[in-house]
């Protein structure tokens, strides 16, 4: 059974997909801030959980400071989850945004 489960797995990182081919504790490349926000904060902001954040102009600092912090029904998020530098992206992005017509919430 085992031979065949690891049989298996050397089928997936022979066939050279990039999640098969990442080594253990190796770092992922960044992700770009759009993809972080339709994975990640877009499952609550534009979704009636969360209030609307694109088009608002909030500042970079605010939204920096309230992804590592929380605040109430707001969860953290700590570096190891968004790097320090795909927050810098992401705060700048979300900061300068158009509103997405298809969010709702307030
Ligand atoms: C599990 C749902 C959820 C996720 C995921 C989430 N948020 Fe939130 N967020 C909330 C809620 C709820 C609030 C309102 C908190 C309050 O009532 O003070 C909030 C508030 C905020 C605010 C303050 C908005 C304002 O009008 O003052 C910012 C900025 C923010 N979130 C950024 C983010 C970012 C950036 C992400 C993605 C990294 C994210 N959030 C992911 C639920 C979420």
């Amino acid at each position: 059974m085992k031979m065949v489960l690891l049989a298996t797995l050397a089928g997936v990182a022979a066939g050279g997909t990039a999640l098969a081919q990442q080594a253990l504790g190796e770092a992922q490349p960044p992700r770009g801030p759009e993809q972080i926000y339709d994975t990640t904060c877009g499952y609550c902001h534009g979704r009636n959980v969360g209030p609307i954040l694109l088009g608002r102009n909030l500042p970079a600092d605010t939204i920096k400071h309230i992804t590592r912090h929380g605040q109430n029904g707001m969860p953290t998020f700590r570096p190891t989850e968004i790097s320090p530098a795909e927050l810098d992206a992401l705060a700048t992005w979300v900061s300068t945004a158009e509103a997405r017509t298809g969010e709702h919430g307030q």
